[in-house]
């Protein structure tokens, strides 16, 4: 599935110069009319292609994808990708429940991260069977062994090493320093892998490490293995044989588009991991999120008004920070595009805000784009990735809904919720 564009890498096209952004083969008005905004859309034959892509760059190297859930969790996706061969990177009991919903043979390609795992998700990944335990502390992995024990099973355990490598990317998403959360120190895993051995519940399969999400070169992957193989060789030493390598995730996506191809990107990404790994005859594990579906989703927004604040002109949407907020809170950026292209329509500086009562609710701010008007339609791009999965219902708004393309069809993959949805849960009495 290719389409000729001007927004490479990307699904969403003008067929025409004068005519609407389409999703693979369908109009975005079409959809708008059919399911009204704010509207996620997303195209299932990128998600496949990107799969594809990630998979083939890892040349003859045995390896899993196992697709991050948290990145988009729509159980279509995670069918679609599941259907494919798909495993899957959960880090809770519930991303865990997804998988058996669309595939209970699923499980056995799942790992589990996370540095907090509760006694109840580890119980029901353990009865699940799944691939392997990610574990992020000595507690951990003794809370592992004692759960295993009275389950009267084992479990597969990689540790998540945590490597001290600085990857260039926004602080909130760093995650290979000493000084985050994740992971155990490289330096006293060798010691933990021992005493691994010694339990009759744990199995030392593997070693996992993650550095952080939206890293735009290959380099810190590549360091972050170097140091996973040097501990392989060590743990020989211990007579402890891994089998697993899990890469974690965090290959980026050019937001801005128009820069390396994706299939250049995941090549060079391949080519770091592959060079540590030289040598070393183990099944490699990859986490990819959101070079698999960012690219695949676009956020569709109607114009509610345009307004002018003394030299600012407001474009305010009916979506808002809930339904996508990336830009608040990470300052992303996001191209923005209005769905009826006119070659003839003149362009002004706008910020692109939403309806939430905060300052940060913002898609875009001093934004050179064509001139859109009250009731036209705007598409924000490459949200198919932490865009559904980190909305909200702050200012009691209910979530969008979410649609998948493929070719000329389009179907429904999450109705849009009601303000019936949102007070279900909550009870209204005083005492
Ligand atoms: N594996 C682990 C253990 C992770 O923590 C993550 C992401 C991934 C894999 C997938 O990373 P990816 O390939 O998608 O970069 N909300 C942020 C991103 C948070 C990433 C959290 N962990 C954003 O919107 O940029």
């Amino acid at each position: 599935m290719r389409y000729e564009t001007e927004f490479p890498d990307r699904p969403f096209h003008y067929p025409k110069s004068k005519s609407a952004l389409h999703c693979e083969g369908v109009s975005l008005p079409w959809l708008a009319k059919k399911y009204g905004t704010p509207l996620y859309v997303y195209s299932a034959g990128q998600v496949l292609d990107r799969y594809r892509l990630f998979g083939n760059a890892f040349g003859h190297r045995d390896h899993l994808i196992c697709y991050s859930v948290k990145a988009n969790s729509n159980l279509s996706i995670l069918k679609l990708l599941s259907r494919h061969g798909s495993g899957f990177d959960i880090v809770s009991g519930g991303e865990l429940l997804r998988i058996l919903e669309v595939n209970k043979k699923a499980a056995s390609r799942v790992v589990f991260s996370g540095v907090g795992k509760t006694v109840e998700e580890i119980d029901l990944a353990l009865a699940a069977d799944i691939l392997i335990f990610n574990a992020e502390s000595e507690t951990e992995v003794a809370l592992l062994a004692e759960r295993a024990r009275k389950l009267h099973t084992r479990a597969r355990v990689a540790l998540r090493v945590n490597p001290d490598v600085f990857a260039e990317t926004h602080p909130y998403i760093s995650t290979g320093l000493r000084e985050h959360k994740f992971g155990i120190d490289i330096k006293a895993a060798r010691r933990v892998y021992r005493e691994i051995k010694r339990s009759h519940y744990l199995d030392p399969v593997g070693i996992s490490v993650h550095i952080g999400s939206q890293i735009q070169t290959a380099e810190p992957f590549g360091a972050a293995l170097a140091g996973v193989a040097e501990l392989i060789r060590e743990l020989e030493g211990d007579k402890i044989r891994i089998e697993f390598v899990d890469a974690g995730g965090g290959l980026g996506i050019d937001y801005h588009g128009g820069g390396e191809s994706p299939a250049a990107k995941a090549e060079q990404y391949a080519a770091a991991v592959e060079s540590a790994l030289q040598g070393l005859e183990v099944r490699l594990l990859v986490e990819p999120g959101r070079f698999l579906v960012a690219q695949a989703g676009a956020l569709l927004a109607r114009v509610l008004y345009v307004k002018r604040n003394g030299a600012k002109t407001f474009v305010i949407t009916d979506a808002g920070m809930n339904d996508l907020i990336r830009p608040a809170l990470y300052q992303a950026w996001h191209e923005i595009l209005p769905v009826i292209r006119d070659p003839e329509a003149k362009s002004s500086v706008v910020d692109l805000v939403g309806p939430v009562c905060e300052s940060g609710d913002f898609f875009a701010r001093d934004r050179t784009m064509p001139k859109v008007k009250e009731g036209d339609l705007v598409a924000i791009l490459d949200a198919g990735a932490y865009g559904m999965s980190l909305s909200s219902n702050y200012n009691s708004r209910p979530r969008p809904a979410e649609v998948m393309v493929k070719g000329k069809l389009a179907w429904l993959i999450r109705s849009r919720e009601t303000i019936r949805d949102l007070m279900r849960q909550e009870i209204r009495h005083l005492y």
